[in-house]
Formats: C-alpha cells, structure tokens, sequence
C-alpha cells in the first residue's frame, strides 16, 4: 500500500511510520518536516500536496497540537488552537483526503485518553477528542466508495513522558511501538468507525 502519515516526523508518528514501512511505502508529511510540508489547518496546503503525492491507499494522521492550561486561565483563544489545529487539521485532512484515496482506502485520526478519563488542565484537550472520535462514528456511515474511517486513542506514550509524565500521574503509559499496532489494525483490516483505545 502507499500510505500518507501526517506527522511521521513526531513520537507518535516516527513508531507508526517504522510499523508500516517493512510492508508499505510511506509519504511522510509535516509542517516543516517529511517528504511533503502543509499545515493541515490550511486546506489549500493539503490540497496542494495531496495533488503532488497522487492517489493512495491510506491517510494516517498522528499530529495535532491542543493547549494545556489551568482552567482559570482558559479562554476561547486557548480552545481555538486545538479545535483549528488537532481537530479541524483532521477533518481538513479527511475533507481534501477522500478524493485522492483509492477504493476501499482508510482513514486513521489520532484522539487520545482524555476524551474520556480527563486530568487537570486538559479541557481544551478532552474537548478535541471526544469531538473527534464523534466525528469518526459519523463520517464511516456516509463515506463513499467504501472508504473507511477510524480513530487511535492513546494513554500517554512512554516516549513522551519527560514532558508529560507529572500530568499523567497514576495512568499506565504505553509504547510508541504497541501503541503503532492500533494504526496497523485500522489501515490493513476492514473495520470502519471504531475507536482503537490503547490504555
Ligand atoms: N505523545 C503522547 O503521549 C500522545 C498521547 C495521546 C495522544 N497523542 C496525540 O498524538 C498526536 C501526535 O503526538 P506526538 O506526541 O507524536 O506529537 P509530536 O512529537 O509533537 O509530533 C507532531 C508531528 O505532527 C506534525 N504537525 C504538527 N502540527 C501540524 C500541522 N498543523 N500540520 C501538519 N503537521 C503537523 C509535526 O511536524 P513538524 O515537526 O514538521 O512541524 C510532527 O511531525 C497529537 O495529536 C497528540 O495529541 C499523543
């Protein structure tokens, strides 16, 4: 298969792109970083890109950034950089995405725990989430020409714990590689609409 991963360049998406490439080719596409550079909050940049790379078989997203702050703090601003960038950076993706993805070709967002076991100065991020594996549900029933469409939800991964290990007191992290395993299940099987949890 010839697969795009929008942020191959990050944790997440370094171990989903080292699971992939002993089978498949791999696009790596990032803002700065990769084969391709688009910001997915511009549709036009993935536009520009996707006509670049061509048809392929699958569109893997590990990137998105939210903020993280106290409550307190939060303002509508704080909310948009993740509502633009995680959330609707994927949606755009899947938007501009579904025209150049073949037959039966697939999807895969990336979410994460806090959709649903939230921590102090993760709204912004609990929000983003639970929005996009609702997006996720949605979008498999009326995507066309069997096109499927999936989410992983990942704990926090042992890779990224120097930086976010004191907010993630008590959670069990996992892996970048097992974690992985959930974007190989979504892109080489044939299930639709499913939230993968890695937790
Ligand atoms: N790490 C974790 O513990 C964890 C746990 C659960 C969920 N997640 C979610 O997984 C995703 C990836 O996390 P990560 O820790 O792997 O991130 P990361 O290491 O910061 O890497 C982010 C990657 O995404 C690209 N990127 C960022 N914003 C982009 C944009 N607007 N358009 C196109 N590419 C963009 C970056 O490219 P450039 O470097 O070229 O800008 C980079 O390749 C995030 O949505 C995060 O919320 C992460």
């Amino acid at each position: 298969m010839k697969i795009i991963v929008i942020g191959a360049s990050g944790t997440l998406g370094k171990a989903v792109s080292a699971e992939f490439s002993a089978r498949h080719e791999i696009v790596a596409v990032g803002r700065k970083s990769g084969d391709f550079q688009a910001d997915m909050r511009d549709l036009r940049s993935l536009k520009s890109i996707f006509e670049k790379i061509g048809k392929v078989d699958a569109i893997v997203c590990t990137a998105g950034s939210v903020h993280f702050g106290p409550w307190v703090e939060m303002t509508p601003e704080k909310f948009d950089i993740g509502l633009r960038d995680k959330l609707m950076g994927q949606v755009n993706a899947v938007l501009v995405g579904q025209e150049f993805l073949n037959d039966g070709g697939s999807f895969t967002l990336t979410s994460g725990i806090l959709s649903e076991d939230p921590i102090q100065y993760g709204a912004a991020a609990s929000l983003v989430n639970g929005a996009l594996e609702s997006f996720v549900r949605a979008a498999a029933i009326e995507l066309p020409r069997g096109l499927r469409i999936n989410a992983v939800s990942p704990t926090v991964v042992t890779e990224s714990l120097d930086s976010f290990g004191p907010y993630f007191r008590g959670y069990k992290a996992a892996p970048a590689r097992e974690v992985a395993l959930a974007y190989s299940k979504s892109v080489e099987g044939k299930q639709t609409g499913q939230v993968y949890k890695v937790w």
